[in-house]
């Protein structure tokens, strides 16, 4: 209940930006000519003119960057954010703590050896991270606030861990409101080939399968039937969504879903089964795209399967380090598969070495 009770203004917040600004443009068109004729309005017109024309100058990152103290990131919104670093439309988004950094750019140097780093668009969750992304790479990184508290953030199934990916909807939902199509994914993940590729057709969402076992080669591109618990098994770590009606429906479909069964002690849930709810109740109405899974298998087939591994060498496309809990364990497999890329490769990623 109280959960459901926090989390209301910010579904509120969400909506307002859009409502606002035409109601605001409407009061401009609209004053009468004797108004307009009073010499202190015409000034103060023309200072709103000048204002309007200038603002976008004031808030870009080059001029943020000029001034040296870090709290300036803290007016930097997720428009301004999303309008500076999406190329052909379209961003790559992450959400991190402070303590996923090394897995960030982890991520980072891979997407990076696929020329697709330009737009990568960093959700930090607390300011450690705004400010040390974009210390470096200016204008990567943006923290939708509020900011969490990091150090209750990071243990999976933990309350904490809920509470910071129960915000991935809304971050994802405000990015397709803007207008652009948005790929995101977990930074626990390495790309060894370009994923846009396989992003074919005009579908509304795309995402990859969680389950291990092996499937054909050839297989549908529907969403699977439901598994043993009454619902599907997709993965909440890939996303792509182009900005149509459907993704932003199975967004708010995700929202509610959080809100529905919020965290609870005997649970210990995660966003990932809110998400195959909200894709089984949209499923009719929401053009769904699978993606392949020799190209997007799951950590627990990729990890556990060394004859299915061989068998689709070259065909791999993302990975992703799950099936797994803990930083340190994860650390040693990347490390044992040759994907732990930050101790050799860290030239190669816009960040440079994190220490
Ligand atoms: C998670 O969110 C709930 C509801 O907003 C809040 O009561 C709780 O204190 C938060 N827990 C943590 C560990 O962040
Ligand atoms: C830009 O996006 C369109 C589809 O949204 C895609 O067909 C095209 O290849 C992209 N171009 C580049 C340069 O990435
Ligand atoms: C949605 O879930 C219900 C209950 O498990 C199931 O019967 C139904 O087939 C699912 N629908 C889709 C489209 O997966
Ligand atoms: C491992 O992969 C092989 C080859 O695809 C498959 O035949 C086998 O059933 C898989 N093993 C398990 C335990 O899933």
């Amino acid at each position: 209940m109280s959960s459901f009770l926090h989390q209301r203004p910010l579904q509120n917040s969400l909506s307002d930006p859009d409502e606002l600004s035409p109601r605001s443009l409407q009061n401009y068109q609209k004053p009468t000519a004797a108004f307009l004729r009073r010499p202190a309005v015409l000034v103060l017109l023309s200072l709103l003119i000048i204002l309007g024309v200038l603002s976008p100058y004031i808030h870009s990152p080059a001029s943020l960057l000029s001034v040296s103290s870090n709290t300036k990131w803290r007016s930097y919104t997720l428009p301004d954010a999303a309008a500076y670093v999406a190329k052909n439309n379209t961003l790559i988004v992450c959400a991190v703590s402070e303590a996923y950094l090394p897995f960030l750019n982890n991520w980072l140097i891979s997407i990076t050896r696929q020329k697709h780093h330009e737009k990568v668009l960093v959700i930090a969750e607390d300011y450690a991270t705004l400010y040390k992304v974009n210390e470096r790479w200016p204008g990567h990184a943006v923290l939708v606030p509020p900011a969490l508290d990091a150090s209750a953030a990071h243990k999976f199934g933990s309350q904490g861990f809920f509470n910071f990916t129960a915000r991935r909807p809304r971050h994802l939902l405000q990015i397709l409101e803007l207008g652009f199509n948005v790929m995101y994914n977990d930074v626990d993940m390495v790309w060894l080939g370009d994923p846009f590729p396989y992003l074919k057709g005009e579908h509304d969402v795309y995402f990859t399968d969680d389950m291990a076992y092996v499937k054909p080669l050839d297989h549908s591109h529907e969403l699977p039937p439901p598994g043993k618990k009454g619902r599907t098994y997709i993965c909440s770590c890939m996303i792509y969504m182009r900005p149509t009606n459907g993704a932003k429906l199975v967004m708010k479909k995700w929202i509610e879903e959080l809100e529905a069964q919020p965290w609870s002690k005997v649970k210990k849930a995660n966003d990932q089964p809110a998400f195959n709810w909200a894709l089984n109740k949209t499923a009719g109405q929401v053009d769904l795209y699978l993606l392949p899974q020799k190209a997007f298998p799951t950590g627990g087939l990729y990890f556990k399967n060394q004859t299915w591994v061989q068998e689709t060498k070259g065909m791999h496309v993302i990975i992703h380090n799950n099936y797994i809990t803990g930083f340190e364990k994860k650390i040693k497999r990347f490390h044992d598969y040759g994907l732990w890329l930050v101790d050799d490769h860290a030239s190669e990623s816009p960040l440079g070495r994190l220490k």
